[in-house]
């Protein structure tokens, strides 16, 4: 049996504008997944209560396949323990074929050579498209190398340091939302409206090159306020819900220096920034009832 892991992650900014070449920002968490798997007859995989086997059509059976299919591996038999929850913006699929393809290759929690690590990230690039149809790649680019990085499209994983370390607080402000669901909303509005939405993703490129500054010289009070816009560009793409709104007020009102959604929005998880101490954002989310964690990204944390 071989053993891997890999983190879950939140974007700082930039979603769904990422789909269509826009950078984002992105930090992995300590907290992800890990996956345990030995060679078997016919492959499958056990999450939690569910299980996944070759043939029963079902999405996870066919990702493990394209994984295995693009690592050239023999069928396995694979069990998952996920620290996060999933469909909440916080990357747990593509941890999860991130950990699959380095336990299949033996590598367990991180690569060395860059060889396997673009080896890893093919697999879970081929695991990621059951799912989510084409992604961006920026989950799995973050699971796969943790810290804090800036991904595009085009020039894929650039990594950033930090000049301070990042008091996060986590939200899972709403029920979870489908990833490919959300990127089709935006298509459409796209379709229907593409200036206002060029106009946004526009803005938001513009929040990202601001914020990469932030983190590089620790300016967290300037980070949170682009995170609040980026928030509002993400309303404004109409990807954000009442309950992600509650959880970013009770951010703000609680001393939060800025607050979003992350992810693909529809539901799911909200990031909120905290100024030093998380407890009072971590208070306020459980007056208000909501299931939240603290995650700090500490400056040393290197992709
Ligand atoms: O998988 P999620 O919910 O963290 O969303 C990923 C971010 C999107 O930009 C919405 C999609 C993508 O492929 O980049």
């Amino acid at each position: 049996m071989t053993r891997a892991r890999a983190s879950g992650k939140v974007i700082l900014l930039g979603e769904h504008a990422v789909v269509y070449g826009v950078p984002a920002l992105a930090v992995g968490l300590d907290r992800g997944v890990e996956v345990d798997v030995e060679p078997a007859p016919t492959s499958s995989i056990v999450i939690g209560e569910r299980r996944a086997e070759t043939g029963d059509g079902s999405d996870m059976a066919r990702a493990l396949d394209a994984l295995l299919g693009e690592l050239g591996a023999g069928p396995v038999a694979a069990r998952a323990r996920l620290e996060l929850p999933a469909g909440s913006g916080l990357g747990v699929s593509a941890a999860l074929g991130v950990a699959t393809a380095r336990a299949v290759l033996g590598l367990g929690s991180g690569a060395t050579s860059a060889d396997a690590r673009a080896r890893v990230l093919a697999a879970a690039a081929a695991w990621e498209s059951v799912f989510h149809g084409a992604p961006s790649g920026v989950d799995a680019a973050v699971a796969e190398s943790g810290g804090c990085i800036q991904f595009s499209k085009s020039d894929g994983i650039e990594p950033v340091s930090l000049g301070r370390p990042l008091p996060l607080v986590i939200a899972v402000a709403g029920p979870p939302a489908s990833t490919k669901l959300m990127v089709n909303e935006v298509l459409r509005f796209r379709a229907r409206r593409p200036t206002v939405v060029e106009k946004a993703f526009a803005g938001i490129a513009s929040l990202v090159r601001n914020a990469r500054l932030c983190l590089e010289v620790g300016d967290l009070p300037g980070l949170g306020k682009l995170m609040d816009l980026n928030q509002m560009l993400l309303a404004g793409l109409m990807v954000s819900t009442e309950g992600i709104e509650r959880a970013c007020d009770v951010a703000r009102r609680a001393g939060a220096l800025g607050a979003k959604l992350t992810g693909a929005g529809g539901g799911g998880a909200v990031v909120a920034l905290a100024d030093l101490d998380p407890e009072p954002l971590l208070a306020a989310f459980r007056r208000a009832d909501i299931e939240c964690f603290a995650a700090t990204v500490s400056a040393e944390a290197a992709p």
